[in-house]
């Protein structure tokens, strides 16, 4: 009797072991693909939403500012700036901005025929022509840009072409006022 109970316990000892295993490995992969599926969905956690935009960087406004530049989007030829004002909120565009631009005229120095005042599109778009800046006392050619839009903070910045392009690319990214 007890010779033919020793190999009934023997194989039913085994065949636990054997299920314990099989569901310890089962596990193992079920764990394994989760993490997998969960490191996908962090990657593409919210698909189509843009990433945040960064802040234009802000510049000095300058000692040749002067307010109410005449309504234009062109004070020469040769160099076209444009671009898309952004919220860094959420990188939608802001129509309506109010951007003013002045820049050196082509000796070097500062008038009024070298200012304007132009608005950003629906779509946020903007776009000036000028001459290619000048150098002037020791600083290289830039754009001097102020942009206000409702419920942003007012940005001054400063753009700097690269010498030999004549058609540059800027977005303009405003931070919203904190209510
Ligand atoms: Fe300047």
């Amino acid at each position: 009797m007890y010779r033919l109970l020793l190999p009934y316990f023997a194989v039913c000892f085994f065949s636990l072991i054997f299920i314990n295993m099989k569901n310890s490995y089962t596990e193992i992969l079920l764990s394994e693909s989760a993490q997998k599926e969960g490191a996908g969905e962090i990657q593409s956690s919210q698909p189509g939403k843009p990433l945040p935009c960064q802040p234009t960087p802000p510049a000095e406004l300058g000692p040749f500012y002067e307010p109410n530049a005449p309504e234009r989007m062109s004070v020469g030829t040769g160099h076209t700036l444009s671009g898309v004002v952004r919220s860094s909120a959420d990188c939608s565009p802001i129509k309506g901005a109010r951007i003013e631009i002045w820049l050196a005229g082509p000796d070097g120095k500062y008038s009024s025929d070298y200012r304007a005042t132009l608005y950003s599109k629906k779509s946020g778009e903007y776009r000036f022509e000028s001459h290619f800046p000048p150098s002037y006392s020791g600083r290289p050619p830039h754009i001097h840009i102020k942009i206000e839009a409702r419920g942003y903070q007012t940005l001054i910045t400063q753009f700097y072409p690269i010498k030999g392009q004549f058609d540059s690319k800027f977005d303009l990214v405003l931070v919203p006022i904190s209510q």
